[in-house]
């Protein structure tokens, strides 16, 4: 299958907010919200428009990525990170590697403009492949009462991380 990753473009925008919608159509999210989470961030001081990438399968959206800007407070002391949320394939082409796919060209691009870090709340089993490790090894808290091995980040570059502690705090747009 070949697979082209590229950079959103405001064309996308309607067929990446159906796709959202049925990657996560399970028995979990009856009513998923994540396309309406990705429009609101589109429009907030958080969006890196070159971190929302597309997958392309035969010239059809088959997926997306997000990475926005995030805080780590730490009393005075604060950091900057990139949050990955969501990143969703079409049911029909999951398993073949597109998500994977997603985040390593995100991860690539995110280094490229100067990130060091991102931190997610995600499956256990499914990030650790792709570096990340559970974030309280970090020192970093995630701000939702959710089991710690869903909470992970990664050092995009060697000891992104090694000062940095604290507290995430999410756009606001995470909340609405
Ligand atoms: C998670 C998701 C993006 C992965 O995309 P993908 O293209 O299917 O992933 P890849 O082909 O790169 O990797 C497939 C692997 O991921 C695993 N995987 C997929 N979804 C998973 C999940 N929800 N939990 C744990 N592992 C999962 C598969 O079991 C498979 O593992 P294997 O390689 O050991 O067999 C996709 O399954 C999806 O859109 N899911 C619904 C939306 C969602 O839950 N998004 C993540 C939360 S932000």
């Amino acid at each position: 299958m070949k697979i082209k990753i590229r950079q959103e473009k405001q064309s996308d925008f309607n067929e990446v907010f159906d796709l959202i919608k049925k990657a996560f159509i399970t028995e979990k999210y009856k009513e998923p919200e994540e396309q309406l989470l990705v429009e609101r961030l589109r429009k907030s001081n958080a969006f890196i428009p070159e971190l929302s990438l597309v997958a392309e399968v035969e010239n059809k959206i088959v997926g997306h990525i997000l990475l926005t800007k995030l805080k780590i407070k730490n009393g005075q002391e604060e950091f900057g990170s990139l949050a990955l949320a969501p990143v969703s394939v079409i049911p029909e082409y999951q398993g073949n590697g597109i998500g994977g796919q997603l985040i390593k060209n995100a991860h690539k691009i995110a280094i490229e403009l100067g990130y060091e870090s991102v931190v997610l709340l995600g499956h256990e089993n499914y990030y650790p492949r792709f570096g990340y490790k559970q974030a309280d090894t970090f020192r970093i808290e995630l701000p939702f009462d959710v089991p710690k091995e869903n909470c992970m980040a990664i050092e995009l570059v060697h000891g992104g991380l090694k000062n940095v502690s604290g507290t995430v705090e999410y756009p606001k747009e995470f909340n609405d």
